[in-house]
């Protein structure tokens, strides 16, 4: 977040998990994602993306800083707190529509995703 830059409800959302749950204060739990018909689980404070390489989940990795939208994937079930989007890549339609980053977005719930991307493919 930038210095003096008004944050919005995305933005606050992932840094007061991250204030409180490095201070114990939340504990979220881990939780079962499951793309392409595979489940992988995702430890707490644990991205999506992050989840999904350390098992072979299947999400297109690009930059890993919510710049180049290569990793992501439509919510089908369950809920994120998200982290810093570029708005060129997740618009706020998108957002309302159920896409989300990979990279920036924890699990809150169990959750079913779907790449957007298949190798080389858009798949949306
Ligand atoms: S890897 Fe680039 S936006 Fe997620």
């Amino acid at each position: 977040m930038r210095s003096g830059a008004v944050p919005n409800i995305r933005e606050t959302s992932f840094y007061l998990l991250l204030k409180f749950s490095t201070k114990g204060l939340c504990k979220m739990g881990a939780y079962k994602v499951v793309i392409r018909e595979k489940e992988i689980a995702v430890r707490e404070n644990e991205t999506i993306l992050n989840a999904s390489q350390r098992q072979a989940g299947g999400i297109f990795v690009g930059c890993k800083g919510g710049g180049c939208g290569m990793c992501k994937v439509k919510v089908v079930s369950g809920h994120t707190l998200d982290g810093i989007a570029s708005k060129s890549v997740l618009s706020d339609d998108e957002h309302s529509a159920g896409y989300r980053l990979a990279c920036q977005s924890m699990p809150i719930t169990d959750m079913v995703v779907e790449p957007c991307r298949e190798m080389n493919k858009i798949l949306r």
